[in-house]
């Protein structure tokens, strides 16, 4: 069986390095790789191929940054050609963002099978793109794995029953993978060896209204311990006009290992991310969401994790709850990767 992986923004790296590993050791599976180019920085892209020993992709379509339109329909084109070329039986995309939404679209018109990883993932608000890309990668894609039982039934709710299946999350396998392998030969201290918070923002929710970024800022100048925050180069972009004092150190974007350690020996996580604050959960790291909703519902149990917005107050008042109750596991065994391949096996 051929599939064609998609690819393109920093986390789908990290997703489809976990699957990569389980083809590689699964007979009769052979996978071309196909990198949109959305994320093109040596690290927000090489890095996570060096480091976590994904292949060399087949194709890279170069297809950069833009806005949502031009991005899009440029990779719809290009990864139309390849796939009329490279005749995939299936095409595997990841999570919620232009280069997912392209992949589904391009194959699903030339009738080649879609699967979908990360499905069933919803926050409710139409305005953010990730919501428009999930809603029409799932309604499209012809098998639907769910991370947690909360996706499987959200899918289940819009008519899925048949082709959704709950997989437990590539992420945590991936955590639980490289935790060991990152402790070895990262060393943070370069970075920090006092007591911090580690923070990302990129969200353009947040990144692209001023007075959400500034109050954000304010937050982390107020925290009680310094804030360690490595920018993602669009927030870099949009930094002109934002105060914030020398509580705030801001780094490079740092590879997956290295980002690990920085979760790991931190005091409590800050984010908008979607993937942070689940590894702020693998991690059992207390986490405080900069967003007004998150579609991870399971890490708001026990204290783990607080949805506050970007109401600075809020913000600082959080870092200082330290009551948390014991965690339920919701995101699978850690073998996601295995679960997905088999499904893919027995149902194509
Ligand atoms: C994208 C995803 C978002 C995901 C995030 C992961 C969409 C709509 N959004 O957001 O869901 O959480 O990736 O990180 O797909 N830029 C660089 N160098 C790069 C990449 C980006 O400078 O290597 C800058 C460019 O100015 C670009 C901006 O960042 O315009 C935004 O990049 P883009 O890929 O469009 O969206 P992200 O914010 O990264
Ligand atoms: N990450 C990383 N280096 C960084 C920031 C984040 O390796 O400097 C990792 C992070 O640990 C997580 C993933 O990138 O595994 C999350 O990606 P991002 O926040 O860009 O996207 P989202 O999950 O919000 O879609």
């Amino acid at each position: 069986m051929k599939i064609a992986t998609v690819v393109g923004a920093r986390p789908q790296f990290i997703k489809a390095a976990v699957i990569n590993r389980v083809i590689n050791r699964t007979n009769g599976i052979e996978e071309i790789l196909i990198h949109t180019g959305q994320h093109y920085d040596e690290n927000m892209s090489k890095i996570f191929f060096d480091e976590l020993e994904i292949p060399k992709p087949n194709y890279n379509l170069e297809v950069g940054s833009g806005l949502h339109g031009k991005q899009t329909a440029t990779m719809l084109e290009r990864i139309e050609n390849v796939l009329i070329s490279e005749k995939p039986d299936l095409l595997l995309v990841y999570g919620d963002t232009n280069s997912t939404i392209a992949g589904a679209l391009a194959a699903t018109k030339l009738h080649i099978k879609v699967a979908h990883v990360e499905a069933g993932l919803r926050s409710f608000n139409k305005k953010m793109p990730e919501e428009i890309n999930r809603i029409v990668t799932d309604s499209i894609s012809d098998m639907l794995f769910a991370p947690t039982q909360n996706a499987l039934n959200l899918l289940k709710l819009e008519n899925h029953s048949e082709n959704a299946f709950f997989t437990g999350d590539v992420m945590f396998d991936s955590i639980l993978h490289y935790s060991s392998i990152a402790g070895k030969g990262q060393d943070i201290s370069k970075i920090i060896n006092e007591d911090y918070y580690l923070a990302t923002v990129h969200r353009a929710e947040n990144t692209d209204d001023k007075q959400r970024l500034q109050a954000i800022f304010d937050a982390f100048s107020q925290a009680d311990k310094k804030v360690i925050l490595p920018l993602h180069p669009r927030t870099q972009k949009l930094l002109e006009g934002i105060n914030f004092n020398e509580n705030v150190k801001i780094i490079e974007p740092v590879g997956y290992l290295e980002m690990i350690n920085l979760i790991k020996n931190s005091n409590k996580i800050l984010t908008d991310s979607g993937g942070l604050q689940k590894e702020a959960f693998f991690m059992k790291k207390p986490c405080i969401t900069l967003r007004d909703e998150t579609e991870w519902v399971e890490t708001l149990q026990g204290n783990w994790n607080f949805v506050v917005g970007t109401d600075t107050e809020k913000i600082v008042e959080k870092l200082k709850n330290n009551h948390f109750s014991e965690q339920k596991s919701h995101f699978g065994d850690g073998k996601a990767g295995e679960k997905i391949i088999e499904l893919i096996l027995q149902k194509m």
